[in-house]
């Protein structure tokens, strides 16, 4: 080091023509992410009518985003209670990991009764995706293929990439109908080679706002038992799909009744709207309760590299809220108002659309899809017409963030749906 200084401040220009060669000379300029892309985008918008219909936040009727009353009072409490902040350990706060396996598998459950639920703390949903497409692929016991819905949650493709596994898409949407090809789905995984994993999501599609009904879901366990699939559920949204949260995950309860080691993901982000806070799980239902203990010392050694161990604060506002009647009350009741209100804007757009402008289109779907998205069917050049004209911002997938549609926009948001439809 102290012979470089020197040597620059004898020989300057020697210096200068060594920096031109930088090392990262070779790094090329990569796309923006498609969602997050979309919200730069937006900032740079300075039209007071835009909308941000890119990215799956929730935001009230005024636009803004949420904070729930629920998880303001667990804040008080826990301020009150002036706790360290000691390091958690590698999976996290024990009471957040319990009280969360409770919420998705069902507190009578008897993976949870008999003690053979693997389960950690994760950085949200990404971080539980990505700790399990790791697991499987260092201990699933047969060729690591995995797939997932065509269209699916485009983060999927590449956490399931680089974490080594093979990935192939499978039928989910008919674009003829917006809805789900339940027969296409049925027979690609009839079809998949025996042992695939197979990713399928919980409850709330995204991006197709599109779910299997119950009966649907038990053809869906009945195919993958008979070719000894494996189940990895993501389940980002319990709660947002039907407004209650026990028959947003009556899937993942049906394939573990009949029997079926699934693993889990598990955020924390929309339902509780903790995002920033990056809380979720990642569980694995193991055979019994010694499976259990050798599986959770391998998502030590798997995690303890990664990032040591889970943020806190997150996991202990939504064990503090889960851990009190009161507060999981009101918390049950804050995520159905977000459901509703939700499908309350589905009903306007869908009403202005029609009745107000009065598009010949066929638009039920944006009232037969479910949870956080629409998947609008507009094309990509439609979508980049809703931005150039009409300051609205969406992927160019047509997928729109219903939580982004207030009272205050949404005969907006159809005019200009409606215009760049017509012809
Ligand atoms: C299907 C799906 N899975 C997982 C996630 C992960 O979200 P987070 O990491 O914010 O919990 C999302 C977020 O949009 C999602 O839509």
């Amino acid at each position: 080091m102290l012979s470089t200084i020197a040597r620059f401040s004898v020989k300057p220009s020697r210096m200068a023509s060594r920096a031109l060669v930088s090392t990262w000379s070779n790094v090329p300029e990569g796309p923006p992410d498609a969602i997050l892309g979309v919200t730069e985008a937006f900032k740079k918008d300075s039209s007071p009518k835009k909308m941000n219909l890119g990215v799956g936040a929730y935001r009230d009727d005024n636009g803004k985003p949420y904070v729930l009353s629920c998880v303001k009072k667990a804040e008080k409490i826990l301020l009150d209670k002036s706790l360290d902040k000691e390091y958690a350990g590698i999976t996290g706060v024990p009471e957040f990991n319990k009280l969360a396996g409770a919420l998705a598998y069902g507190d009578d459950s008897n993976v949870i009764q008999d003690n053979r639920l693997a389960i950690t703390q994760s950085i949200s949903g990404t971080g539980a995706l990505r700790i399990g497409a790791s697991f499987l692929n260092e201990f699933y016991p047969h060729a690591k293929n995995i797939i997932v819905p065509n269209p699916t949650w485009g983060n999927h493709i590449p956490i399931m990439k680089n974490s080594g596994l093979n990935l192939e898409k499978y039928t989910y949407f008919d674009k003829n109908t917006n809805g789900l090809n339940i027969d296409g789905m049925l027979e690609d995984i009839r079809k998949a080679p025996k042992n695939t994993i197979v990713l399928l999501h919980a409850c709330a599609h995204n991006p197709t706002g599109v779910d299997p009904t119950q009966e649907q879901w038990n053809q869906i366990a009945e195919v993958v038992k008979e070719r000894d699939h494996f189940v990895f559920f993501d389940m980002a949204y319990q709660g947002f799909a039907s407004g209650d949260c026990n028959r947003d995950a009556y899937a993942l309860r049906k394939f573990v009744d009949e029997g079926h080691q699934v693993v889990l993901s598990q955020s924390f982000a929309k339902n509780m709207g903790l995002y920033g806070e990056r809380v979720g799980s990642f569980s694995v239902v193991c055979a019994d309760a010694n499976e259990r203990a050798r599986v959770d010392s391998q998502l030590k050694i798997l995690i303890r590299p990664m990032y040591s161990n889970p943020p806190i604060h997150g996991a202990r506002l939504v064990s503090t809220v889960l851990g009190n009647q009161e507060l999981k009350q009101e918390w049950l009741g804050e995520v159905k108002s977000m459901a509703d209100r939700i499908i309350t804007m589905r009903d306007k757009l869908r009403g202005h659309l029609e009745n107000d402008f009065g598009s010949k289109k066929p638009w039920n779907h944006i009232t037969d899809q479910i949870g956080m998205f629409c998947y609008s069917g507009l094309k990509p050049e439609q979508v980049d017409k809703l931005k150039d004209e009409w300051h609205v911002y969406l992927t160019r997938d047509g997928r729109i963030s219903m939580a982004g549609v207030s009272s205050g926009n949404v005969k907006y948001l159809a005019e200009a749906i409606h215009n760049v439809t017509k012809d």
